[in-house]
């Protein structure tokens, strides 16, 4: 298993382009099976995710060219018949973003057969609210063997309530609703910037989308859906996490391929504690640190809050800011874990239920240390960043699940990190 080694104490700057969103790719792959004309993505990330979805649709019976398209990566997918509805325990267990093909395939085929995908380090991270609403719309789903079965000759349009916010369960829902007969309306539905481009993939198939990006989403069914050629958006979290790392060095970096509207509540708390952020182009921002770091709280909600997935990176910013902050997550139970692996690079940080008191600035020191899932890898790359000494992130296949080339693109702003391939 592949490490990262960093040599902390490197200033970032220059500029680096952001890629697409792994978290809007994931959905629109799985939205090839609503037809079975070609769907062409573009601006993919190159991340071990995406490969996943594609040997998974691949292995279903989808024709899956992951080749560069014109504009960075991309691929072209076609879900022509005959198509498997299994998602196998082997593939869903490794990715739990599988569960993302529910719905379409019960839409289309009115059949699915999907390995339930199991927790993870960040919690249970159930699928009973994807369930419940597919059931609204008139499926029949059971649980057997560890295995979603469901079954649907004909999905009716309905109201769906979310008893509470999940996006990838209205991802699934919205994308069933398509081919179900009359209009649902989701109601509680998740609003992040990746359903707003789930529902413009979904809107240039054909199908009839509105309200995307409030908390109430109308679909009205249609008999079947085209083609497309999409451009996912780029991907807020790794803007982010780059915002983190130019102030957290000290230093200045510029973000090419950034949408700063997608990230306004990160970005106004990185701005409350001292970090100038402003726009230098149509898809681009400048990040400045300041001299003096002020520690701010936070307390991650469901979008337009703060994201959940910015928590673990803000954490190590906390580390260095003067004064205690509380980092209170209210999505997930567990997702603290990287907390106790930037205590042991000498942070102070002391965790009470779901928050995490930091008690201010506190210089760290490089250490061996252990990633656990996606963002809290990044975050200990952060605090590698500005450790003294060197810092040996293990298990960073996490890393790679969602970020593209991470440590080349540190590297070209100045920092001092390799990859140590086992
Ligand atoms: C999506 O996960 C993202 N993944 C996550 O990003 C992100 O952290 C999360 O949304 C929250 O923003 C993708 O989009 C592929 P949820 P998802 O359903 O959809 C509970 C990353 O780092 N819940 O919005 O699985 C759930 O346990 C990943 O890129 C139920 O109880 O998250 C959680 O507490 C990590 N029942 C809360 O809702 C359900 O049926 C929000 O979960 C579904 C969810």
């Amino acid at each position: 298993m592949d490490k990262i080694l960093i040599q902390g104490g490197a200033v970032l700057r220059g500029r680096v382009t952001v890629s697409g969103a792994k978290n809007a790719a994931l959905p629109a792959m799985a939205a090839s099976l609503l037809t079975d004309e070609p769907l062409r993505l573009r601006n993919l990330p190159s991340v071990r995710d995406i490969q996943t979805t594609g040997r998974l649709l691949h292995e279903m019976g989808c024709r899956v060219g992951l080749q560069n398209l014109q504009t960075g990566h991309g691929c072209e997918l076609v879900a022509a018949s005959p198509i498997s509805c299994v998602a196998p325990y082997e593939r869903v267990k490794t990715m739990r973003s599988s569960v993302l093909v529910l719905g379409p395939l019960l839409a289309r085929f009115g059949r699915a057969r999907v390995s339930l995908p199991g927790g993870c380090a960040i919690g249970a991270r159930p699928i009973d609210l994807h369930i419940k609403g597919l059931k609204k719309l008139g499926a029949s789903l059971t649980i057997e063997h560890g295995y979603v079965e469901a079954e649907a000759p004909r999905l009716i349009g309905e109201k769906v309530v979310f008893d509470r916010i999940t996006v990838t369960g209205t991802e699934n829902l919205m994308m069933a609703a398509c081919l179900a007969k009359g209009e649902t309306v989701l109601h509680n539905a998740a609003r992040e910037p990746e359903v707003t481009d789930l529902a413009n993939l979904l809107r240039s198939m054909g199908a009839r989308i509105e309200g995307d990006g409030s908390s109430t989403i109308r679909i009205q069914g249609r008999p079947e859906l085209g083609g497309a050629d999409h451009t996912i958006i780029p991907d807020r979290i790794e803007a982010g996490t780059f915002m983190v790392a130019g102030a957290i060095t000290g230093g200045a970096v510029e973000l090419l391929n950034c949408r700063p509207e997608h990230l306004t509540a990160v970005i106004e708390k990185l701005e409350e504690s001292g970090i100038a952020i402003e726009r230098s182009g149509p898809d681009a921002c400048r990040v400045t640190a300041p001299r003096r770091l002020q520690a701010r709280d936070v307390t991650t909600m469901e979008y337009p809050g703060f994201a959940t997935d910015m928590q673990a990176q803000y954490m190590a910013l906390m580390t260095q800011a003067h004064g205690p902050s509380i980092v209170t997550e209210t999505i997930f139970e567990s997702r603290f874990m990287h907390a106790s692996e930037l205590v042991r690079m000498g942070a102070d940080v002391r965790i009470e239920g779901n928050r995490a008191v930091i008690s201010g600035r506190r210089d760290l020191t490089g250490a061996k240390v252990l990633a656990s899932d996606l963002r809290a890898s990044a975050s200990l790359i952060l605090a590698g960043l500005v450790a003294s000494g060197e810092t040996l992130v293990h298990r960073v296949y996490h890393l790679d699940r969602g970020y593209e080339a991470i440590e080349k693109k540190l590297k070209s702003l100045g920092a001092r990190i390799q990859r140590i391939a086992d």
